[in-house]
């Protein structure tokens, strides 16, 4: 997994928790990297696995919160680093419709090592998307938080059913989208 997104998993630690929490994280995950992270760097993703968990050993919040939590804060900053892939699109499900076949694609051109999930969308029929998940890596809850955030990002509301497709794994999950109206 590529370290910018363990370098933004740190920084939402330090901004929600503290400093010191990155620290006692850091301290007590046994990682094979160190822990020293560049944004350039590739590693493990057991490690944000590891590090997810010691965090919801110290917060009592749940794993899959925690990284729910963390994918909205992704697409923050992926927002802020990468305009142009949002003003490519109008909405929120312009935007989805285009992570597999464009965002993603110019993110493995960008790190060729890129570790990517793939994404089926159906057609968009009033108002609703689904959007089918798989990775083997099992981050279907960042999947959720990010797509939560596009809708905020373009000033939308959508409404997310999950249906675990893969008997908790996380690993195939089907999202069922559903763009909310301004008085819902
Ligand atoms: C401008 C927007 C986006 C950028 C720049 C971007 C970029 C990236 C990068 C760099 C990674 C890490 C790859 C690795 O560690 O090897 C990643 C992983 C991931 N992306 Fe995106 N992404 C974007 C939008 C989205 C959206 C909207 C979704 C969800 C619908 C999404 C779903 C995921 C997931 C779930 C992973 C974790 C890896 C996995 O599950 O196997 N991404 N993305």
């Amino acid at each position: 997994m590529k370290g910018v997104v363990f370098t933004e998993f740190l920084e939402m630690v330090e901004s929600r928790f503290s400093g010191e929490m990155v620290e006692e994280l850091l301290g007590s995950c046994d990682l094979a990297s160190g822990g020293a992270y560049t944004s350039i760097g590739t590693y493990d993703h057991r490690e944000l696995v590891a590090l997810v968990g010691a965090l919801s050993e110290r917060t009592g919040a749940p794993a899959g919160a925690l990284v729910h939590e963390f994918g909205r804060h992704l697409l923050r900053r992926f927002a802020v680093g990468f305009p142009d892939f949002f003003t490519a699109a109008r909405d929120t499900f312009g935007f989805l419709n285009r992570v597999e076949g464009y965002v993603h694609t110019e993110v493995r051109k960008l790190y060729e090592d890129a570790e990517l999930p793939t994404f089926v969308c159906s057609p968009v029929v009033d108002g609703r998307m689904d959007m089918v998940y798989r990775s083997s890596r099992g981050f279907a809850d960042l999947a959720h938080g990010l797509m939560e955030a596009t809708a905020e990002h373009y000033g939308e509301a959508i409404a997310v059913e999950v249906e675990d497709l893969s008997g908790g794994a996380r690993t195939h999950v089907r999202f069922r989208l559903r763009k909310l109206q301004p008085a819902e």
